[in-house]
């Protein structure tokens, strides 16, 4: 913990700072400001110190350990935010801490997941060192129906928080994975808990992860055709602390501006790439090919199919022409 602090104070600093005003600050002794010095510099941090003046953080490896999102938001921001090098999956550990009394807008993320879920029981590949894999915990007062556009209003988010620290804005593919260049770099999977008594939300677990910095060796060969990363299709590597700290702070605009679907819905149909485009409708066995016409007030898409009937889907598998699922 010692070291996550002095490293926060080194991220912030552009000039050399003593080891003297580190320990004042965090009222710790010489020693132990020397121990963490040491312990970064073992863990890749280049840290130069120079007689008289202090430290100064030279480069960072690309870590996502509590100091490094702690260099980006504020320490009360922090104490719900629960950092894991390795967890089977953050969402399952999210829900335990829901069940057992964590506050609405609690944050789990991890370096790396074992058992990491995806949509329809699929797994999510989660390998350490270069992706965010991040939950959330919501605790709206509100029954289900009225939480329906949450994921679609999550995915803007993450277009926000991906182009503000990337300087790149994916788009949108019905209903929630972000894409750049035609590739999946991120996808959302939100679980509920529902009080039997009152049919009320007991809690919203939203889960995110983010293909980072991933080489195509990183996925798994089955994927390889439709994911990617953020490095790979702009060329530059992420800052995943600054990225996830940037995901957290549109996380809770987002919890803080829920009601506000209009405004979500608005910018959801911009970042649209599925919106104006022929699209095949998988649904049980059946397969149907159509038109998308609109996108729905609850984020449900509007087909028109070829014998001009138009019906709304707000559910199942729907893949876009010239996207990955669908490329005839
Ligand atoms: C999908 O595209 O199928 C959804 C993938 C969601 C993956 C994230 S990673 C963080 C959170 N923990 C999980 O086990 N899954 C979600």
């Amino acid at each position: 913990m010692t070291k996550d602090l002095v490293l926060a104070i080194l991220k912030n600093s552009d000039t050399y700072i003593s080891g003297e005003a580190i320990s004042k600050e965090l009222g710790i002794s010489r020693a132990a400001v020397n121990t963490a010095v040491k312990s970064l510099r073992d863990a890749g941090f280049v840290i130069d110190s120079v007689n008289n003046r202090g430290y100064l953080l030279k480069s960072s490896p690309d870590t996502l350990s509590y100091g490094d999102i702690l260099a980006h938001l504020s320490k009360e921001r922090m104490e719900n935010v629960k950092v894991f090098d390795e967890i089977p999956s953050t969402n399952d550990y999210a829900r335990e801490l829901a069940l057992n009394g964590a506050p609405d807008k609690t944050v789990v993320i991890s370096n790396c997941q074992t058992k990491g879920k995806g949509r329809r029981g699929r797994s999510f590949a989660s390998p350490k060192g270069v992706g965010i894999y991040l939950s959330v915990i919501f605790k709206p007062d509100c029954l289900p129906k009225d939480t329906v556009s949450v994921t679609a209003q999550t995915a803007v988010a993450m277009c926000n928080a991906i182009n503000s620290s990337c300087n790149v804005m994916p788009k949108i593919k019905w209903v929630n994975d972000l894409i750049i260049n035609q590739k999946k770099i991120c996808g959302i999977l939100t679980e509920m808990g529902i009080e039997a008594e009152t049919g009320h939300i007991q809690y919203l677990i939203i889960g995110i992860g983010i293909n980072a910095n991933h080489k195509l060796s990183d996925f798994p060969k089955e994927i390889r055709d439709f994911a990617s990363s953020i490095m790979l299709e702009t060329g530059n590597v992420v800052n995943r602390a600054k990225l996830a700290a940037q995901m957290i702070k549109e996380l809770d605009i987002l919890r803080d501006n829920m009601e506000d679907i209009t405004a979500y819905l608005n910018e959801y149909k911009d970042l649209s790439a599925t919106l104006n485009k022929d699209v095949k409708i998988i649904s049980n066995e059946d397969e149907k090919i159509g038109k998308a016409i609109d996108i729905n007030n609850d984020f449900s898409l509007k087909i028109k199919y070829p014998d001009g009937t138009i019906k709304d889907v707000s559910s199942g598998e729907v893949s876009v022409r010239g996207l990955y699922g669908y490329s005839d």
